[in-house]
Formats: C-alpha cells, structure tokens, sequence
C-alpha cells in the first residue's frame, strides 16, 4: 500500500519561446556546411514514443545493457542517501532507468529531492508519473536543455546535502568532444566538492553491430530520424514531403561516431516559412540530424579527468559494450 506520494512541481518553458528558439535553430543549422538539424529536437511527443520503441529493439542494446548495471549496482551508486540529498538526471525520457536505480537502492523514507531535466514535456510527465509512486520524495521536473536545467537547479540548491547526477543512456554521445568536454566542466561549474557523476557512455563495437542499431530492419529509427521533418511541418508550417527524404546511418570509424542523416531522394525546394528557411537541394543531398560517438572505458575516464571528476569506480557489459561510470567532483 502507497501511504505518501511524491510531490511534483514543474517548471515548463513558454511553448511559444520554445517554438521561436527552434525556428532560430532550424534557420542556422540548415544554413551551416554542412546541412544539420540539432538532435534534441527529435523528442517531441512522437519522437519520445518512438525513441522507447527503439529501446525494445534487439539491435539497440544501450538501454537494456544500462537497465542491468543500474538494477546490479544501484547500492555503490546511491551509497546511503539523506535527507538533503538531491538526484539529478539529465534526459530521464520516460523515467525508466531512474525507477530502476530507486527501487534497486533506495532506502524507504529518505526525503531525497528528484531533479527531472528534459527538453520533452510529455517525457517529463511519463517520468514525474512513473516516479510519483515512490514515498517521501520532491520531484521538480524541468522542461529545458541540459545547461539551462543544471542553472536551474544550482539556483534552487539548499545548503548542506550532496547531488548526484546521473547523465545516461549514452547522451554524452550527442555532443562532439570538445562540446564534451565543455559541456561537462560547465556541468563541474555548478557542483561542489564530495558531488558525483554517474554516466553512461556506449563504447565501440564493430560497424556491423553499430549499423543495425542505427538502421533496423523494422524501419523504427529511420522512422525517428524523419518525424523531425514532420515536426518542422507542423509547428514551423513546412510542407516537406517525407517521401522526398531517406533515412541514413553511417559509421565515421575515424571520428569514432555513428552519424544519421536524412538524404534528399530527388531535387527539390523545401520552404520553412516560420524559419525563413528557402533551400533546395539536389538527389542525394543531407541534412545531418545527429551524431552518436563510441568510447572506450578509459577514454571515458580520461574525459572526466580532464573535466575535473574523478572516476571511483567503472562498471562494463562486455556482451552489449555499454559503461557506467561514477565519478567523484575533486
Ligand atoms: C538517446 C542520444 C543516446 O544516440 O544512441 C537512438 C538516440 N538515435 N537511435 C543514441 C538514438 C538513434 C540515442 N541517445
């Protein structure tokens, strides 16, 4: 029986903010060389569907591989939480592995305070649900961008208590790394000594694997990669042909990244009147839609040292080729 629920509180962005901030991206990023489109922007309420959809693939492993070593190691990683205490998580999406870890490690009654940080609100509202049943806790839920989240919350910070944040699903993977390693010392910025860090990272495995996760045979991603052209169409009132473009993964074995792409499939001109975007493009032309890198255990360790956290300790599937790291602020 559930005797005392957690209160959630939310802090949303204004939709209409939102919409000018990615007609602002859509018109820069589609002007740069080349072509891209941020990846965060897939995640709007049919994205998050099916970027879960995606984790239940057999091909796509980092989310089940990740479910394991939180559920194994969730007691190490949450060591003897207080009162005070606040756990951070950056991109929750649906509250899965932060249930996971909680229900794995958690004592009862511990009155830790939930930071919830996500560019989805229908992501966050899933997570704030799924989460809302375990007692004694404060979830605040942010709908923002990592470093606007993380200014957030070290705004909101009581004195005394230690934070965790947790950083998984290998997201650190989105950024190249010198957006890696400044994002990460931005993150070291707003912590104190004795704080922890606990990521995820995928690591490198041979391109034959990494191509069926990124391209499966069930159309899943390549349905994900497009929905962003669906989203241009709906909230910057394009009228793109999702015809006109396929879906494309590559290995960038020198850059260590998994790259998507959506390729044009004939000549055309796409206008984006809410982002003044009037582009055309040939047969075979690309808007680059994200970048997935691939680490090795030190390599991410190495990264955290160079932004000012010492890894503690470093767990590895060696069957999925996943890490989690955690690392402590020095
Ligand atoms: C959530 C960013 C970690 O890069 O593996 C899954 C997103 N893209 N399939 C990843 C994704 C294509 C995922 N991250």
């Amino acid at each position: 029986m559930r005797t005392a629920h957690a209160r959630v509180s939310v802090r949303s962005t204004d939709p209409a903010a939102a919409t000018q901030e990615f007609a602002d991206d859509v018109r820069y990023y589609l002007s740069q060389t080349p072509r891209q489109l941020p990846s965060r922007y897939f995640y709007d309420a049919l994205g998050s569907a099916l970027f879960d959809a995606i984790c239940q693939l057999p091909w796509y492993r980092v989310t089940r591989a990740e479910l394991a070593l939180l559920a194994k190691h969730a007691p190490a990683i949450l060591g003897k939480s207080t009162a005070g205490d606040r756990l951070v998580e950056l991109g929750p999406g649906n509250g899965e592995k932060l249930a996971t870890l909680l229900a794995a490690g958690l004592p009862a009654k511990t009155g830790v305070e939930l930071h919830l940080v996500d560019v989805s609100g229908a992501a966050l509202a899933t997570a704030a649900r799924g989460l809302s049943g375990f007692e004694s806790l404060r979830i605040v839920a942010h709908e923002a961008t990592y470093e606007s989240g993380l200014r957030q919350v070290s705004k909101e910070a009581r004195v005394g208590g230690r934070t965790l944040v947790l950083f998984l699903g290998s997201n650190i993977g989105n950024f190249d790394p010198d957006a890696a390693i400044s994002f990460l010392r931005g993150m070291r910025a707003t912590l104190r000594a004795g704080d922890r860090l606990l990521l995820g990272a995928d690591l490198r495995k041979p391109e034959e694997t990494l191509l069926l996760a990124y391209d499966d045979p069930l159309g899943v991603t390549a349905a994900f990669n497009l929905n962003l052209l669906l989203r241009l169409n709906r909230e910057l009132d394009a009228s793109i042909d999702l015809n006109g473009f396929r879906h494309e993964a590559l290995w960038n074995k020198k850059e260590s990244r998994v790259e998507m792409h959506l390729v044009s499939t004939k000549a055309q001109r796409i206008l984006i009147p809410r982002a003044s975007v009037d582009l055309t493009l040939r047969e075979g032309d690309r808007i680059w839609t994200e970048s997935s890198y691939k680490y090795e255990p030190m390599e991410v360790t190495r990264l955290l040292a160079r932004c000012g956290f010492s890894a503690r300790s470093q767990w590895v599937d060696t069957d999925a080729r996943f890490a989690l790291t955690i690392a402590e602020v020095e």
